[in-house]
């Protein structure tokens, strides 16, 4: 066990919500961007229209701000966060995915060169070269997301690799193909979005016109394939997590609700635009892209809720415990250690007072132990964000030790949430912990 990452009120798990959420759009900008430059730069060649050129540098240059500042920022710190917040887990992915993220790193490195060379190269080199190097930047990026999705969609359904512990068993998983197609859509999505923002900047009306128009059909189809792949991602789902996707006190009705009201107006944009060019001012179009990043924090938070208990999949609970270990890799589940010796004579970072339950104090005792087995999930504070915890304890009437203590023993009977681990000591003291946060 590792210490736990606390953040008052906000939740750690928070933290990771918000930049993974809007690392999201750099990111997916990063990948898809170049799609449409090649798209339009080997138009340009071909039709011999050299003011469409005045387009791609500007949009590139776009890229490289946004996407290769903001991105590798938030890149980095969801990086950060996830060490601090899931150590166990982090650990975990880099065991198992040392060389995937190795592969990743060099189609990355790929990327940014590309990139470089590509806009400093801009009328220096022939134009078939120049767009070769486009297509190498839009194909580097593309596998780069290819390798990250089947890490990704590993935490959430592994598939066979909880029996056999094998690289590619996690990676090809049964949410992979879809998640990928998914996600390789909505790029093309967010490549129109942007494109349309910057092509309403240009000087020229008519080049203006022709980028709006072609890059509102390319936003239109990668907008309805999401929609289309998004069902198939989530017929794709493992039964558990598509029981927890129906359960409205873990997903709100209003969620999905959001997610495609979303989608709508994004496509109800593409479909404006595409009939009245002039409309795409700065003003509406980044407006477009804050509706996109709601609906992409409530698809991502879906994502998020339906993975629980588990911060990987039916191997590790989002409090770092991990149940039943791995036998095909010798890995030992914690559980039963826990069970015996205690959480808190388990986890190594317990003030030295509070490890002996018999002389503790109870109350501090039960704190902590919410605060190693609870804080993944709920904020402990009454005005924290996430889930707080005694709201509810108040909800669940837990007005009573006896009460609480009943409460915690079938803990895992809410499909969402973890068994409790400890000795019958401790579930004592963190039930007196949860009757002090009744009242409060
Ligand atoms: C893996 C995440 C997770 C962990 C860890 C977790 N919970 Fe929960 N808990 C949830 C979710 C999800 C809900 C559903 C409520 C919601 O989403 O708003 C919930 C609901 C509750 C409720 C309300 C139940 C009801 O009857 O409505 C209580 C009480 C609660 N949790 C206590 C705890 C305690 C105590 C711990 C630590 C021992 C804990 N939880 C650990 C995710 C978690």
């Amino acid at each position: 066990m590792y210490p736990v990452w606390q953040v008052p009120v906000m939740g750690s798990a928070l933290v990771i919500a918000f930049i993974a959420s809007f690392h999201i759009l750099p990111s997916h900008l990063a990948t898809s961007a170049f799609w449409f430059n090649v798209y339009v730069e080997n138009k340009a060649y071909k039709e011999n229209r050299p003011e469409l050129l005045e387009f791609i540098k500007k949009y590139v240059l776009v890229l490289l701000i946004f996407s290769f500042i903001f991105g590798s920022l938030s890149g980095v710190g969801i990086w950060y966060a996830l060490t601090v917040a899931a150590p166990k887990g982090i650990s975990a992915l880099i065991h198992n995915y040392v060389w995937g993220w190795a592969a990743e790193w060099v189609f990355f490195i790929i990327e940014v060169l590309a990139i470089y060379v590509y806009y400093y190269t801009f009328g220096r080199v022939d134009n078939k070269t120049h767009l070769t190097i486009g297509l190498i930047y839009a194909i580097g990026s593309w596998i780069s997301m290819a390798i990250i999705t089947g890490i990704m969609s590993f935490m959430l359904s592994p598939g066979k690799w909880l029996t056999t512990g094998a690289f590619f068993d996690g990676f090809f998983n049964p949410t992979y193909l879809p998640q990928l197609l998914m996600r390789t859509s909505f790029m093309f999505a967010v490549a129109g979005l942007y494109a349309i923002v910057v092509a309403g900047t240009l000087k020229r009306k008519e080049v203006a016109s022709f980028i709006i128009r072609r890059a509102s059909v390319w936003g239109m189809l990668g907008a309805v394939l999401t929609a289309l792949f998004f069902r198939v991602y989530l017929w794709s789902l493992p039964a558990p997590a598509r029981e927890l996707y129906g359960m409205s006190i873990l997903i709100p009705k209003i969620v999905p609700v959001i997610v495609v009201a979303a989608f709508a107006a994004l496509l109800a944009w593409f479909m404006v635009v595409w009939l009245r060019p002039r409309w795409a001012k700065a003003v509406p179009g980044v407006l477009a892209i804050l509706i996109l990043l709601v609906g992409v924090f409530s698809a991502e938070s879906i994502r998020e809720r339906i993975r629980k208990p588990y911060v990987i999949g039916g191997y590790m609970y989002s409090n770092q415990i991990v149940p039943a270990g791995l036998p095909a890799k010798g890995i030992q589940g914690d559980l039963a250690t826990i069970d015996s010796v205690g959480i808190l004579h388990y986890s190594p970072f317990v003030p030295a007072g509070l490890r002996t339950i018999d002389t503790a104090d109870l109350l501090k005792a039960g704190g902590e132990i919410a605060q190693i087995e609870c804080s993944a999930c709920h904020t402990l504070e009454p005005n924290g964000w996430l889930r707080p915890l005694p709201t509810m304890v108040r909800m669940a009437g837990l007005s009573s030790v006896d009460n609480a203590q009943a409460f915690i023993g079938f803990l895992d009977a809410f499909p969402f949430m973890p068994r409790f681990a400890g000795t019958a000591a401790e579930k004592k003291a963190l039930a007196a912990y949860l009757v002090s946060l009744y009242r409060k």
